[in-house]
């Protein structure tokens, strides 16, 4: 097909929305649209195509995307090309033509790799394009991903989700449980610690199913894990997200055993209901959850804990709400993100009447929120005193005489220093407190060789809580 793509099209603005899949999709077609010769800007009003990244997992996060399409149909000055691609194309799919006229193209999730031929098409032939697969089966070029962030990457390992809550739209837009190849993941890791990357995060929207559906590479989540914590140069692995049920005792004990792999674990109860999780098809009761909470806590001692909440799901009554109010203040997560319940066209809970008043909602959500800053601050405060060890990620854009980082439990620390720290760990002395940021002085150059890290591992952890 002839082109008049390079001749017409020079630049392009990019807007993500959503989850870190997403951030790591739009910075995949950076590299792509980089490659085809296009000039990333930040000014939408001047680029020639502009692209929005979407998300589809609440009806806040649709509205964002929908009212700024608007925006795009009010410009004066020239007609940019427009896709959208990410969650919102698969969950809207050609529909979104008719609710947005001046669209030129609709790419889902699992057709990114299209890009620069759906470009081609939408220029040669002048039509509105869409490419929507309900399932993730091509080859992606992982490799050509621009990454604005020095020190910290994601790595893709699964797409897709088998598991089906109730309320959730990402099995119907992300399709099923793809694994990616082993050794394609262990290349590109080795690949961003060549080019001196620092952290990784393996990325996947339940990461402990990895190799499910790949027996023949005869590679669990805990096998990567331990392949990946032999390369050389990187210092930190962490993964998203975990699903209760698929939490085993060896990735417990590779947390506890790994140099690289960090002591945090984000897997979320949603709720402390059994009747609401089952309701939400969790497929796991609050006691079983308590279990492997247990558990974690013992073989990884001063592990660090994430969650994320529902509130306001169908039908759920007052004392049902307690009941996860009661649940985060008896696991005290270290951080936790609240959500009020949004109902998702085709998913199964909309057979249930939306039947919490939006005021209710609003209230519980509230409460949690209180809750769990208390609670975060409280498990945060145990850090006074104490020494930590900082992977310095930025210098801070409020005072440039400060640098940001995070400990290997994922809280963030500022302390005085300069960007040639960027990059290096840190050891940081906790001294206060800013919102939820802890503040300290840096002591001395924490080790970084990989003996050195493995003393570290051993050694009796800072953040120890025992429960
Ligand atoms: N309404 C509210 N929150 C939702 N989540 C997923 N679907 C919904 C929904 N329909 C939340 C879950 C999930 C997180 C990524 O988003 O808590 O873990
Ligand atoms: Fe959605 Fe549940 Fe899959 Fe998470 S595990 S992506 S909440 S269906």
């Amino acid at each position: 097909m002839t082109s008049f793509f390079m001749r017409t099209i020079k630049t392009f603005f990019i807007r993500t929305y959503g989850c870190q899949m997403n951030e790591l999709d739009s910075e995949i077609m950076v590299g792509m649209l980089e490659k085809r010769g296009l000039t990333r800007i930040d000014d939408e009003e001047m680029a020639d195509l502009i692209i929005l990244n979407t998300c589809a997992i609440r009806d806040l996060a649709e509205r964002k995307v929908l009212g700024k399409l608007g925006r795009f149909g009010k410009m004066k000055h020239h007609r940019p090309v427009i896709g959208v691609t990410g969650c919102m194309a698969n969950a809207k799919k050609e529909s979104l033509f008719q609710k947005v006229p001046m669209l030129d193209f609709v790419l889902g999730t699992n057709n990114i790799h299209e890009l620069t031929t759906v470009l081609d098409e939408v220029l040669s032939e002048g039509k509105q394009v869409h490419r929507t697969d309900p399932r993730f089966e091509h080859e992606l070029d992982y490799t050509i991903a621009k990454r604005d962030d020095p020190v910290k990457a994601f790595v893709s390992i699964i797409r897709g989700c088998d598991k089906f809550c109730t309320y959730c739209v990402v099995p119907y837009t992300r399709g099923p449980e793809v694994s990616r190849d082993p050794d394609s993941i262990i290349a590109e890791c080795a690949q961003l610690a060549a080019n001196g990357y620092k952290e990784i995060t393996l990325l996947g929207q339940n990461v402990n199913s990895y190799g499910k559906d790949i027996p023949d590479a005869k590679c669990r989540f805990h096998d990567l894990l331990y392949r990946i914590d032999k390369l050389k140069g990187l210092q930190r692995v962490r993964f998203m997200t975990s699903h209760p049920v698929d939490i085993t005792k060896e990735l417990m004990e590779a947390i506890r055993d790994l140099p690289t792999l960090c002591e945090f674990v984000h897997f979320p109860i949603q709720c402390g209901s059994n009747r609401i999780l089952r309701k939400m098809h969790r497929v796991y009761s609050k006691e079983e959850y308590l279990e492997k909470v247990a558990a974690l806590r013992e073989i990884v001692p001063g592990v660090a804990l994430g969650t994320d909440i529902i509130v306001g799901f169908p039908t759920e009554t007052d004392s049902e709400f307690e009941e996860t109010m009661s649940i985060l203040e008896k696991i005290e997560y270290d951080t936790a993100f609240i959500f009020a319940y949004s109902q998702r066209k085709g998913t199964p809970a909309m057979r249930w009447k939306d039947d919490i008043p939006e005021d209710v909602k609003q209230m519980r959500h509230q409460k949690c929120l209180e809750l769990q800053n208390n609670i975060t601050m409280k498990r945060m405060q145990s850090m006074l005193g104490q020494e930590v060890e900082v992977l310095v990620e930025e210098v801070s854009e409020r005072d440039s005489s400060y640098v940001k980082g995070r400990t290997r439990t994922w809280k963030n620390v500022i302390f005085q220093g300069s960007a040639n720290l960027v990059g290096t760990l840190q050891k940081v002395t906790i001294h206060s407190f800013s919102n939820q940021t802890a503040i300290g002085n840096c002591s001395s150059l924490a080790p970084s060789k990989p003996e050195e890290r493995e003393e570290h591992k051993h050694a009796a952890h800072p953040l120890v809580i025992k429960s």
